[in-house]
């Protein structure tokens, strides 16, 4: 039986999940490959820092070089994370022509392509499952299992952590701040939590995606990004009243028409209660995947989590493994050409309903005076709500609009932001009806 060892840079929650895991079920993945496969070095941050599962110190090393510089180790897993020494650690595996997992997605969002290209030259294959959505299968099936299918469009709910929030303040309503004070208590939300909150991660991941569904890489400076601190508890309760659910959306959507291209964005988003995704709660991510053959599917599991990411990194392992069994190194290459160029449709652009929530005086004319401004842009008003109040005193109005561009919204909003009878900034968030 072929031998392949393995080494790994990051012993930490991840790293030790990975030795775990492997050593729960890696001779069933051995007997189901027919390849026999050892971790033969780990390098880690400290021989005794806090790991959830052992890692025998005959394994550790200290220094990454070692792992990488191996002449008998053939893949690489690196669980370093961020976009810094990582990078290196991964273009020196690549360079010696070493095959390399990771699940650094900030890594592969801001040096995608120098990255892909050093896999490329080397020869060697840079696996990635472990990067969106944890233990999802979600690369494999765009790449392999819906290889024959174009994507008009990807849904997912690819951030565990504002997930979680948002359930939270849903179900129990509960303010933003205090979910979040929580989340970061249980360890789920990053300290600070800019990159989950502020939709960073979710775009990472949604370009990861849409870069592999659309055949161009995608780079994150295009890619509208909007997080939820703007979401309130009572823009929960008034959704839900209007048989809403608001989820942060990482979307990647073809558009036809004059100007084709592709949609790629992060926003909190109105989704119908009665569809699949506004089921989806707590920490759990989901991708809703729409493909020309194939149709509908979805895909539901944990995003994070040491043992989830292990089941990630192991599928990516056993891929590897099986490439080199199989004499070669790059048996599905890891990604598109990225010297292929495509369009990413400017916000501005791109057409949606939308949910309003104004805080307004409660006076006669007020609404006629929005809805005036709304029509002069060509924005329909498809509902509209508006608890009672003291004459005189704000209150909130709610209203559901028709189809319009983000620009025709924008230039509204502008106005109706500058009308006497508008006492606070105005709330938008967009509605997805996955037509
Ligand atoms: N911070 C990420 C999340 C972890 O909350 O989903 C997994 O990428």
């Amino acid at each position: 039986m072929r031998e392949i060892n393995i080494g790994m840079i990051g012993g930490g929650t991840v790293g030790s999940g990975v030795f775990h895991a492997f050593q729960t079920n890696g001779a069933l993945m051995q007997a189901r490959l027919g390849v026999k496969m050892s971790f033969r070095k780990i390098a880690v941050k400290a021989l005794d820092e806090p790991r959830p599962y052992e890692i025998p110190k005959a394994l550790m090393t200290l220094d990454w070089q070692n792992v990488v510089n191996d002449p008998n180790i053939q893949i690489i897993i690196e669980l370093v994370g961020g976009t810094g020494i990582a990078r290196t650690m991964i273009l020196s595996a690549l360079e010696k022509g070493k095959t390399v997992v990771t699940a650094n997605k900030a890594l592969l969002s801001a040096h995608g392509p120098e990255l892909f290209a050093a896999a490329a030259k080397s020869g060697a294959n840079l696996y990635y499952e472990a990067s969106v959505c944890g233990g999802i299968p979600i690369i494999k099936s765009l790449r392999e299992g819906f290889v024959a299918n174009q994507f008009p469009a990807i849904y997912g709910i690819v951030n565990g952590t504002c997930n979680y929030i948002l359930s939270r303040m849903k179900q129990e309503g509960a303010d933003f701040a205090g979910v979040l004070a929580d989340a970061q208590k249980q360890g789920y939300a990053e300290t600070p939590p800019d990159l989950d909150i502020d939709g960073k991660d979710a775009q990472h991941k949604i370009g990861i995606l849409a870069s592999l569904a659309h055949g161009f890489w995608v780079d994150h400076h295009a890619i509208h990004t909007e997080g939820i601190r703007d979401v309130s508890k009572v823009d929960m309760l008034f959704a839900e009243k209007l048989g809403y659910t608001i989820k942060l959306l990482g979307i990647a959507k073809q558009v036809s028409g004059r100007k084709p291209g592709v949609q790629v964005s992060v926003y909190p988003t109105l989704i119908p209660n009665a569809h699949v995704l506004a089921s989806v709660n707590g920490v759990f991510n989901a991708c809703f995947v729409r493909g020309d053959v194939v149709g509908d599917t979805l895909f539901y599991g944990r995003g994070a989590g040491k043992d989830a990411t292990a089941s990630a990194v192991l599928s990516d392992v056993a891929d590897a493994a099986l490439d080199i069994k199989m004499g070669g190194k790059v048996r599905v290459p890891p990604f598109v050409t990225i010297s292929k160029k495509g369009r990413i449709v400017p916000m501005a652009e791109i057409t949606s309903r939308y949910y309003l929530r104004l805080s307004v005086a409660d006076k006669p004319g007020v609404l006629a005076k929005i809805s005036t401004i709304l029509a002069a842009s060509k924005i329909g008003i498809s509902s509209v709500f508006q608890p009672e109040g003291q004459e005189g005193e704000s209150v909130p109005l709610i209203l559901m609009t028709h189809d319009a561009t983000n620009l025709a919204m924008q230039k509204a909003l502008a106005k109706i932001a500058k009308l006497s009878t508008v006492k606070a900034k105005p709330v938008m968030f967009r509605v997805e009806n996955f037509e």
